[in-house]
């Protein structure tokens, strides 16, 4: 939700610092804020409601600092609520949630301690600094005692202006050094081009800098043994195209993703699955928003072969109880969101085979699951998931194909994965019908996107993308489920996106866009069939032919080049949406 990062430089700290909030911007972009420390110990601090621009200015003196980018939980986004929060001789940013809020606050209170603004954050930064007795971290780690919920907390102590002491749980925190300096951030993306090594803190750890070093604690202040730093892979790719938003950027990126997926699956990445692959008694699978609609095609293709498949939204999880015997595929693009971690430990705890789908190679996520398979995506930046997606179901098509042939069912589609890349860059040719498309639609109240059989999953992910960046209410359907309801809505001019990537359901959606003509509704057909596109519709669009399984990988893409282009044409940036965050790290 909020990004942190803390830095020491003896040069340019404060440089540092603004370029990885630049870079952390997506997890949080209401308020903003930097605190410095001179070596005599004085604090700059800058701090200000909007995104990381609205702090830019002369560099704060100082060789240690700390940043936070902010998304509202508790308080408003304005000035006094963004981070750093100062009390006494300490500064403090603070991503998570304080879930005892009100009972601390009391007790804080009764105990004379008064608050500047309304957020949980603040409340940290006083239990510090009424913990301490001249031992830094000792301080930090009586506070962190005191809370209950999650955080990843970096903390500046004016008595002592070389080090930061930053804690973890329940909220990713990672380590880094390079280019002069140290660093502690929220996470790996925004330390690319800045640290040439990192190593991420486990639940429970603490990162502390001073003079110039970097180490590993417990709460009790001993070392942790162990910890290595790794080379940071993963740096941004060179954008190939001129795009004016990181959403059409990553869209446009989705052939090359694709292709880095594919050049980095291995099938010795799964040798740890062959057992629950060849023997699981059910697949299960669960993620949130996006990732889910990935588990849905993915336990569909496998339901369709006759494996015992179901998913869930990681929140939801609770009724599957994945347990001894059993496979869980838990999908997250960023590898942190707090629901699927939950259901992912839940399942493990249980006995549960855990196998994680994610981009990010040293997130929470990755290091819980008994094996990991890696987007290598490369990083995504706009809100909304694009190339994730995509790269998330060639991953699950590549899972689903070696788990059909470990149970003696090999499918000819495997085969056509190594032409997903070049068929991703032929949906593009589909782009100036897409334009259209939103042009007419721009000023739509409400829409539907329909799909039968996988192309529902397809419906579902177009949908959540429009609601997400254009604002416009819009639900994903069963074709099939229009009669029974939802067919009400449509009146003259409804707009209905009609997916249909099936040869053997073309009659069916036929159907339903005469159910939808009938009542003057405005029908845009999305197909590689001439037999789809011969339905009558207002709009047709192309889909490269890919086989029949691997269609929702190419389908996905023109409907997210419509809901961006209908957020730019409704005046909004599709890159922060508002209400949302990237990484969603609280249940
Ligand atoms: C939608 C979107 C969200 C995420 C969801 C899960 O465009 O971005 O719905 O898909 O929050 O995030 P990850 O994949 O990081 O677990």
């Amino acid at each position: 939700m909020c990004g942190i990062v803390g830095c020491f430089a003896q040069k340019g700290c404060y440089e540092k610092l603004y370029s990885a909030l630049t870079r952390l911007e997506y997890r949080g972009y209401d308020s903003a804020g930097i605190a410095t420390l001179s070596e005599g110990g004085a604090f700059s601090v800058r701090k200000k409601r909007g995104g990381v621009a609205a702090i830019a200015g002369a560099p704060l003196i100082g060789c240690a600092g700390i940043g936070h980018t902010r998304w509202a939980t508790h308080g408003v986004p304005s000035d006094v609520n963004a981070h750093p929060h100062l009390c006494g001789k300490f500064a403090l940013v603070h991503n998570g949630v304080v879930e005892n809020d009100a009972a601390l606050r009391a007790e804080l209170s009764a105990q004379g301690e008064r608050f500047l603004s309304q957020t949980d954050s603040e409340l940290i930064v006083h239990l510090i600094a009424r913990a301490y007795a001249g031992d830094f971290f000792a301080a930090v780690s009586a506070a962190c005692a005191r809370i209950e919920g999650s955080y990843a907390v970096a903390v500046l102590c004016a008595d002592h202006p070389d080090t930061i002491v930053c804690a973890r749980r329940g909220c990713p925190l990672v380590a880094g050094a390079g280019g002069g300096a140290l660093y502690v951030c929220s996470d790996i993306p925004a330390l690319c081009g800045s640290a040439a090594y990192i190593c991420p803190a486990e639940e429970g750890e603490f990162v502390v800098i001073r003079a110039g070093e970097i180490g590993f604690f417990r709460a009790d202040g001993t070392p942790v043994p162990g910890k290595v730093f790794a080379r940071v892979r993963g740096a941004a790719r060179p954008r190939a195209v001129v795009a004016k938003t990181r959403m059409e950027a990553e869209i446009a990126e989705v052939p090359a993703a694709l292709a880095g997926t594919l050049a980095s699956l291995q099938e010795a990445d799964l040798s740890a699955c062959r057992a629950p692959f060849r023997a699981a008694r059910r697949v299960l699978s669960v993620g949130c928003g996006t990732a889910y609609h990935a588990t849905l095609a993915f336990c569909g293709l496998l339901a369709s072969q006759g494996v015992p498949a179901l998913c869930r939204p990681a929140s939801e999880a609770a009724d599957l109880a994945a347990g001894e015997g059993e496979l869980l595929v838990a999908v997250s693009q960023s590898g942190e969101t707090a629901d699927t971690l939950a259901a992912a430990r839940a399942a493990r705890a249980r006995g549960a085979f855990l196998l994680a789908v994610t981009n990010v190679e040293q997130s929470s996520l990755a290091a819980l699951a008994d094996a990991a398979l890696f987007l290598r995506a490369g990083p995504e930046v706009a809100v909304a998931a694009t190339k994730s997606y995509n790269c998330q179901l060639l991953c699950l098509y590549f899972v689903a194909a070696r788990l059909l042939a470990s149970r003696g069912a090999p499918q000819v589609w495997e085969q056509s994965l190594a032409a997903l890349p070049a068929l991703a860059r032929r949906a593009f040719g589909s782009f100036s019908a897409v334009e259209q498309l939103a042009a007419a639609w721009q000023g739509a109240r409400g829409m539907y996107f329909l799909g039968r059989g996988q192309d529902a999953v397809t419906a579902r992910e177009g949908a959540l993308k429009v609601k997400e960046i254009a604002y416009i209410f819009a639900e994903g359907l069963p074709a099939g489920e229009l009669k029974h309801g939802p067919l009400a809505l449509v009146e003259k001019g409804f707009p209905v996106a009609l997916v249909c990537t099936a040869r053997a359901l073309v009659r069916k959606c036929a159907a339903a866009a005469a159910e939808v003509a009938a009542r003057g509704g405005q029908v845009a057909l999305f197909s590689q069939y001439a037999e789809a596109l011969a339905i009558p519709a207002a709009f047709h669009i192309r889909l490269p032919a890919a086989p029949e399984p691997l269609m929702p990988a190419l389908a996905a893409i023109p409907l997210q080049h419509l809901a961006c282009r209908l957020a730019l044409l409704r005046g909004h940036d599709p890159d922060r949406p508002r209400n949302l965050a990237k990484s969603v790290t609280v249940e």
